[in-house]
């Protein structure tokens, strides 16, 4: 359960089963993040990012929103921690928590770390999955729908393609997800057959191995690095053969409507999955997803802490 009797929202841990009305109450108040209507507002509270895997941008905008928020912050990371000396995830966490931290980010390996975590510790703190395994990165799927709504008008009618190593990905599960609440008919899932999804896994998406005719038409496309820490055994033997098949180049970049915008979760490997005259030419707005991700996780924080208080 995300949602409190009240249907507010309580945790973020999925977003299988938010509702399309929180979507677009999350984008409007991201609007209003943007335009610094909240800045400073919440500093009776303390929020910990409790990171057990490694990160750049979830951790420090997830720092950035809470402060700029006025929230107080606490990182707590597991390579310096009494992990180390054998203390497992849950007394860790059963530690922070006795703590009295309004609010923990939780970033794990393992897949419903951030559920499993907001049933053991109960309702005092809102939990925040920042990312558990190949399940789900909620907040990752927010800011990429907030950057699309703020290039493109109307979700129904865009073709949207995920490229790469979607069995691997958290994003591209929570990507699935929102572009079926948000109403997207055209979503591909293009990579090597051994990186897709089975077919009846997502009905409504197409997928497809092939990429230049996954590309042809595209309003918008969102390219996923290859995630070697999760793979079992390499399905991708040859990185430069991979790059040659399946990365996004100039060429065939122009497959894709000319308007279109080209879009990555980060760390980028490039000349991998993105040449570099594209994941900097003129249509990427990857970084623009790195700026609205601090609006986004400054919306996510309010929006759990204001319904605490
Ligand atoms: N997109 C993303 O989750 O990046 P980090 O691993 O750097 O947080």
């Amino acid at each position: 359960m995300q949602y409190s009797d009240q249907q507010q929202l309580q945790h973020l841990y999925s977003i299988e089963d938010l509702k399309p009305q929180t979507i677009y109450e999350l984008f409007e108040l991201t609007e209003r993040m943007q335009r610094g209507e909240l800045d400073k507002t919440l500093s009776q509270f303390y929020l910990c990012n409790a990171f057990f895997e490694a990160s750049t941008r979830t951790i420090c905008s997830f720092e950035l929103a809470a402060k700029r928020l006025g929230v107080n912050v606490v990182n707590f990371s597991s390579n310096s921690s009494s992990t180390k000396k054998g203390e497992t995830l849950l007394d860790t966490m059963l530690t922070l928590n006795a703590m009295q931290f309004d609010a923990f980010v939780i970033r794990h390996s393992s897949d419903g770390t951030a559920e499993y975590m907001a049933k053991i510790m109960g309702d005092r703190s809102a939990i925040i999955n920042a990312g558990d395994g190949c399940n789900e990165h909620p907040t990752q799927a927010l800011l990429d729908a907030f950057t699309i709504s703020q290039h493109k008008n109307h979700f129904d009618q865009l073709k949207v393609a995920i490229v790469g190593d979607i069995a691997h990905s958290r994003v591209a599960r929570s990507l699935i997800y929102i572009f079926q609440h948000l109403g997207v008919k055209d979503c591909r899932l293009i990579g090597p057959r051994g990186l897709l999804p089975d077919a009846d896994k997502y009905p409504w998406v197409t997928l497809e191995d092939n990429i230049d005719q996954g590309l042809q038409d595209l309003d918008v496309v969102i390219m996923l690095r290859m995630q070697l820490e999760r793979m079992d055994q390499r399905v991708i033997p040859d990185l430069q053969e991979y790059f040659l098949k399946y990365g996004l180049n100039g060429d065939r970049a122009k497959r894709m409507k000319d308007d279109a915008i080209v879009m990555h979760p980060g760390p980028i490997n490039r000349e991998v999955e993105i040449a570099s005259s594209v994941s900097d030419g003129k249509n990427s707005v990857i970084l623009e997803q790195v700026r609205n991700g601090v609006h986004m996780r400054m919306a996510v924080i309010a929006s759990l802490l204001t319904h605490k208080s």
